[in-house]
């Protein structure tokens, strides 16, 4: 349905609230868009407008067509603070560019992010979990569950595959910080950008000098790439490799005991884990804001028509919650099938480490629940610090007891 003007809903104020609503649902007002107008006008903090797409078959129409663009250098490209489009715009990655430019990039790291070479991993992921695991527990009996596993095992991961010394993770990750808080200015997005960048263009440096096995080694090797695009993709990598699986793991702990029916079926039949941790990325689906991209032509969606250099924000939580595609899909119900979920966006620019994602999850979520049979939450529920003020969501800290 088309509405005309003055009908409709009035446009959202973007990011959307969650207010007072279930911190694991979307935002009320992007539910509301989903139910009685899926495609939807939403306004940002500089005033600009865009449209909201929130239905499963909408979002996957927007991602999966080359009219819509992903390089946020075109005017008029959404973004939801002033600090997110000066990450995306001071140095730019394939994340944000189109093809072919963007596919030669990623191309580039596909071999390493392959399931076949991911799953060759598991050993040395199981081996890392313990290890975190055994340091959390010796002679304790509460700990903060970010912190201490959920934060460092994908941390320790992804610095291990890019030859990243872990050691200087405290840099890193208040960087990271910086990069992806919704209330960062520009200035201080533009600063940490910088010495990131320059942490990794030294990095770059160093491993030309003395090559290792790990991939910024193998990128600086190339002859088509110079030391600041492999810091680019560096930076990418570092970031994007461990805030979000840090997330989701925190997240899906919290989710599961607050569901213990869910928590017990898991814990009696460990073999369902793959299918729980799709199901969980499905109904916690962290990159909560929106996918942005924008229109090179004029298109059809939802039966809207979106005109040429319009912003669109795909918001992959919603899709994941549509009812047409996931009956009762407000609860968690790790017996699902959820593999249809977008919780990786879709399109060229799927995750490119989502097999990873997955073997860490799976191996982190089964190993916990196995080693800490009496774990919970020692804080009330209503105290846990979501992260309400970041571009992925999930919690800050999880204070847990077992
Ligand atoms: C892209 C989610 C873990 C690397 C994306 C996108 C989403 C996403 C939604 C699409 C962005 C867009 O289309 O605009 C997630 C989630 C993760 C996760 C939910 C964990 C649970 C990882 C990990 C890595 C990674 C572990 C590893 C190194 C990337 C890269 C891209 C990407 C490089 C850009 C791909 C491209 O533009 O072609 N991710 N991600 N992600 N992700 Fe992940």
């Amino acid at each position: 349905h088309d509405f005309g003007p003055g009908e409709g809903l009035a446009p959202l104020a973007l990011p959307a609230a969650r207010a007072a609503g279930c911190p694991f649902d979307p935002a009320p007002g992007v539910e509301r868009a989903r139910r009685e107008e899926p495609v939807t006008r939403a306004t940002l903090w500089d005033g600009s407008s865009c449209w909201l797409v929130t239905r499963h078959q909408d979002v996957r129409e927007v991602l999966g067509d080359p009219r819509f663009s992903a390089d946020a250098s075109r005017p008029g490209f959404p973004f939801l603070t002033a600090g997110a489009r000066e990450l995306a715009t001071s140095t730019p990655t394939f994340i944000r560019r189109d093809d072919p430019e963007h596919a030669r990039l990623r191309r580039m790291l596909t071999a390493d992010f392959m399931v076949k070479k991911v799953e060759a991993m598991r050993p040395e992921v199981q081996r890392l979990t313990d290890g975190l695991l055994d340091r959390m527990t010796t002679g304790r009996s509460s700990a903060d569950l970010v912190a201490e596993f959920a934060l460092p095992l994908p941390s320790l991961v992804i610095c291990l595959l890019l030859g990243v010394p872990y050691d200087d993770h405290e840099f890193f990750q208040d960087r990271s910080r910086l990069l992806l808080s919704l209330h960062s200015t520009a200035e201080e997005v533009r600063t940490a950008g910088d010495e990131l960048q320059h942490y990794l263009s030294r990095l770059a440096e160093a491993k030309r000098r003395e090559p290792d096995n790990g991939i910024v080694s193998r990128l600086v090797a190339r002859d088509d790439l110079d030391s600041e695009e492999v810091a680019s993709m560096g930076r990418l990598l570092l970031i994007a490799g461990h805030e979000t699986t840090a997330n989701m793991t925190a997240l899906s702990t919290l989710a599961l005991l607050r569901n213990p029916d869910q928590l017990a079926r898991l814990r009696a039949d460990p073999s369902l884990i793959k299918g729980a941790v799709e199901e969980l990325l499905r109904y916690l689906s962290i990159i909560h804001n929106g996918l942005p991209r924008i229109a090179d032509e004029d298109v059809t969606i939802g039966g809207r028509t979106i005109r040429a250099g319009e912003g669109v924000l795909c918001t992959l939580n919603s899709a994941n919650r549509d009812e047409d595609v996931f009956p009762g899909g407000e609860g968690l119900d790790i017996g699902r099938d959820a593999r249809r979920h977008v919780a990786f966006g879709f399109g060229v620019h799927q995750c490119l480490g989502q097999p990873l994602a997955r073997v860490e999850l799976q191996i982190a979520v089964e190993t916990l629940l196995r080693r800490l049979p009496g774990l919970r939450l020692a804080i009330p529920f209503e105290d846990v610090p979501f992260r309400h003020d970041m571009g992925i969501y999930g919690v800050h800290a999880l204070p847990v007891a077992w």
